[in-house]
């Protein structure tokens, strides 16, 4: 990892798996030149769920949010490259896909305000990326790698 490069963590939601989203996905974070440094398909129970929304315990929405993620398996994932929070959001769009730009995942793949099928760490909530990846993923999950370019690509 160099100096400069940051890793945020990024989830495929049940609807964006259920719609057999995962390939077109992950294709825009490598298309862009971010680096995969974890990935894994699992299923959240209800106590991860509140643990990875707890700042939303108090919400109205909260109950559907954890019934919804938990609903189905997740895309769990990691990329790494500068500035990497702030990248993935501006990729993802905004949290309704209604006010999402074409062009963004939510904008292009987004139905309604809860199935807006990817969850990526918030740039604005300092540490967020940190947290949540040490929620979802073992250090040994990760793997430190640096990509060798195209040299030998014929
Ligand atoms: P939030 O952290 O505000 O959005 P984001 O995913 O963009 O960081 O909310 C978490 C999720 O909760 C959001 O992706 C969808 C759901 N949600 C609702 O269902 N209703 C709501 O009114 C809000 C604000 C969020
Ligand atoms: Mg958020």
């Amino acid at each position: 990892m160099s100096h400069h490069d940051e890793r945020t963590f990024v989830m495929v939601k049940p609807d964006g798996v259920n719609r057999g989203l995962i390939g077109e996905i992950v294709s825009r974070f490598e298309d862009r030149g971010l680096q995969l440094v974890g990935a894994k398909f699992i299923q959240i129970d209800e106590e991860l769920a509140h643990e990875h929304y707890g700042e939303h315990a108090d919400k109205p929405f909260f109950d559907g949010l954890v019934e919804f993620i938990t609903s189905d398996p997740v895309f769990a994932m990691v990329w790494e490259g500068a500035d990497a929070t702030r990248q993935v959001r501006a990729m993802v769009g905004e949290t309704d896909p209604a006010e999402s730009a074409p062009g963004t995942i939510r904008g292009d793949f987004g139905l309604d305000l809860g199935h807006n099928v990817i969850h990526a760490s918030d740039h604005e909530d300092e540490g967020a990326n940190v947290r949540e990846i040490d929620l979802f993923f073992d250090d040994e999950e990760l793997v430190d790698w640096t990509r060798s370019g195209t040299t030998w690509v014929y």
